[in-house]
């Protein structure tokens, strides 16, 4: 079975296109390179053994994305390339409803055209009303509350409607909680572009040096330490639940909204503290106001994962932390090269 992966050489997509190898796909991958490296491609064959095709196209160019589908003939597409900064998103809205909406419309049309209805798609925790009790259950209210957000949720609601009108579609929109680690080879990892708005990366960054200290916006929430609690997962299990959701939507036509996290909460402190034990020194901090949006707790109700996708997480946050912190250690060297 070949499976298309759009945005494979992201972040998550690249975790997601080793573990389709590992677990038997030919996988093709396409991306406009607007947030990753040209490197990955090459790097994602190294580490497969194989030569994974790539494509350098935008999702938006319909003629590059028709010839990408006739030549290559995919049975399915994992739907990762998309833009995802939230503060940028505030800024410039329009600009991530063109990306995000028109890729996936494209995508959509040329898929019909080909006939390939099967999808998985990179959805997120964020669509959630930041106001629903916790867990949050795939059932909880929507209210995403940015730009960037509003596209996960407008895109959902267009996968809905989608097979609501055709119902040989099979769609599982994945909510991701907070995806955090990198391969443990530490040959792929987060790498984001300028100061990381994301804890994680931003701890590594403190950790190397790069950084000078860690800012924990907000000591005052009402969670045990008073710093804000997220449900990390590590970005392979992540990965790992994708292939999982591809043999669900090969059995069956559906739309389904699954969440893929942990179930378990991870305050800033704990997760400091995690990493330190990796470290085995201390991260300098400073507690500072709150970020403007954010929530005091989130985690998932796993239980949907579970009974359809048969899919557990493996690792934990001490995991994550040493994966993150092997990939900082692996990029500061290539910087010295
Ligand atoms: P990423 O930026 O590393 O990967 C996305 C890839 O999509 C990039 O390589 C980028 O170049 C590509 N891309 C963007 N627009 C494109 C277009 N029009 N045509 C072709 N390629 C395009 O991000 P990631 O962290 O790997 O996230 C993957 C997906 O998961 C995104 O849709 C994101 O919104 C979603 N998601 C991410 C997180 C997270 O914390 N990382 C959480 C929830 C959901
Ligand atoms: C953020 C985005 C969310 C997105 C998710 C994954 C916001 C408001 N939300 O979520 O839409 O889906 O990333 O990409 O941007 N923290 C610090 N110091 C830092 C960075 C973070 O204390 O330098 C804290 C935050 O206050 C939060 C926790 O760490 O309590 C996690 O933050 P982050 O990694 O940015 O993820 P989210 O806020 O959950």
């Amino acid at each position: 079975m070949k499976i298309l992966v759009t945005g494979g050489a992201g972040y998550i997509g690249s975790h997601t296109v080793v573990e389709l190898v590992h677990a038997g796909y030919d996988v093709v991958l396409v991306d406009n390179l607007s947030n990753s490296s040209p490197k990955t491609p090459d790097v994602l064959s190294s580490m497969t053994g194989r030569a994974l095709p790539f494509y350098e196209a935008d999702l938006r160019d319909r003629e590059a994305l028709q010839r990408i589908f006739r030549t290559e003939k995919p049975d399915g597409v994992i739907h990762l390339a998309g833009w995802k900064a939230v503060g940028e998103s505030v800024k410039l809205p329009l600009s991530y409803y063109q990306n995000n909406l028109m890729s996936t419309i494209t995508l959509l049309e040329v898929m019909e055209e080909a006939d390939v209805r099967n999808l998985v798609f990179s959805s997120s925790a964020t669509v959630y009303d930041q106001a629903a009790a916790m867990p949050l259950k795939e059932t909880s209210g929507i209210e995403a509350g940015n730009p960037y957000g509003r596209t996960k949720e407008f895109i959902e609601k267009m996968l809905r409607d989608t097979w609501e009108a055709d119902k040989e579609w099979s769609i599982v929109s994945l909510r991701y909680f907070n995806p955090a680690g990198a391969h443990p080879s530490g040959r792929i990892g987060e790498k984001p572009n300028g100061i990381p708005n994301n804890l994680m990366p931003y701890l590594s960054q403190v950790a190397a040096g790069v950084r000078e200290e860690l800012h924990v916006f907000g000591s005052d929430y009402p969670t045990p330490d008073g710093t804000g609690v997220r449900d990390y997962i590590h970005v392979c299990d992540l990965a790992a639940g994708h292939v999982r959701a591809l043999e669900v939507l090969s059995d069956s036509c559906r739309y389904e909204e699954i969440n893929l996290g942990t179930g378990a909460g991870t305050s800033v402190l704990e997760l400091v503290q995690a990493y330190e034990q990796v470290l085995g020194r201390p991260i300098p901090l400073k507690m500072v106001e709150r970020r403007p949006g954010d929530a005091a707790v989130s985690f998932a109700d796993t239980h949907k994962a579970v009974a359809l996708l048969q899919w557990k997480p493996e690792r934990g946050v001490q995991d994550m932390c040493r994966d993150a912190w092997r990939w900082e250690q692996q990029q500061a060297a290539e910087v010295l090269q």
